[in-house]
């Protein structure tokens, strides 16, 4: 099973328009000059994810938002709706993201709600799912990541409009990755519960893509591991030259 490699930029709370459409503008310039085989994908804040569709357009690289509201229209003030991030050109839409988890007490099925709602106007989702430090000491990781996917796919996805995050929250901004045979166990971990989800075709066909301090220097060992299929990066996603050092390791 041959699945493509995602690498996808999580910028996160940064970048005003004119740092974000230099920043955007030269990974675009750099990604259009490779013969490179990954799929590129940065994801802005909302308000320049409009500068972004067009410093990047005609490039390949594809933009994606960090988050969408589970309906369409209607009274809720300050939300954005999966519809409007497609009228915008996103393809993609990040959700369950641990920070979105922590600080907005996000929980699987609203998430669930949400991806349902985003996969039914045409964008992809990609599902963030993570343990934290104390659960790992304690041995439950595999446990908390298998309740986040059963509570969180929705019945509708599928492996071409669906891809799973792992994203350690231990590791997430703190510069410690998981060890590459960990990260290798816990993705194929995702694989076999996705395939009790949705079917063994689904699950092998299904992007999962390792999250948590992915950077130039250990791009390459994490992202040659069989199950892992790209990489969501965050702080290195916010410099064009790292950023693209990890496309290059694909
Ligand atoms: P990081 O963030 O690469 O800065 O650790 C990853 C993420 O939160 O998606």
């Amino acid at each position: 099973m041959t699945r493509r490699k995602l690498i996808a930029g999580n910028w996160k709370m940064h970048c005003l328009k004119k740092d974000g459409v230099a920043l955007a503008s030269k990974i675009a310039e750099l990604y259009a000059g490779t013969d490179s085989k990954a799929e590129v994908l940065v994801c802005p804040p909302f308000t320049i994810l409009y500068s972004i569709a067009n410093a990047v357009s005609d490039s390949g690289v594809l933009i994606g938002a960090q988050d969408c509201h589970y309906l369409d229209m209607g009274a809720h003030t300050g939300d954005v709706s999966p519809l409007m991030l497609k009228d915008l050109a996103c393809s993609y839409v990040i959700l369950g993201h641990s920070e979105r988890r922590q600080n907005h007490k996000e929980t699987d099925d609203l998430i669930q709600k949400k991806a349902e709602q985003a996969l039914k106007n045409g964008l992809k989702v990609i599902l963030c799912v993570g343990e934290t430090e104390i659960e790992r000491q304690e041995g439950r990781q595999d446990a908390v990541i298998k309740s986040q996917l059963m509570g969180s796919i929705p019945k509708t996805a599928k492996a071409e409009n669906f891809v799973i995050a792992y994203e350690p929250i231990w590791a997430i901004g703190t510069g410690k990755t998981a060890q590459p045979s960990d990260a290798q166990a816990m993705h194929a971990v995702i694989r076999k519960e996705i395939s009790k989800i949705l079917g063994a075709k689904e699950a092998g066909a299904m992007r999962i893509l390792y999250g948590g301090s992915v950077k130039p220097n250990n791009a390459k060992e994490l992202l040659s591991l069989p199950d892992v299929d790209g990489a969501l990066v965050g702080g290195a996603a916010l410099k064009a030259e790292d950023f693209f050092a990890i496309i290059q390791a694909v």
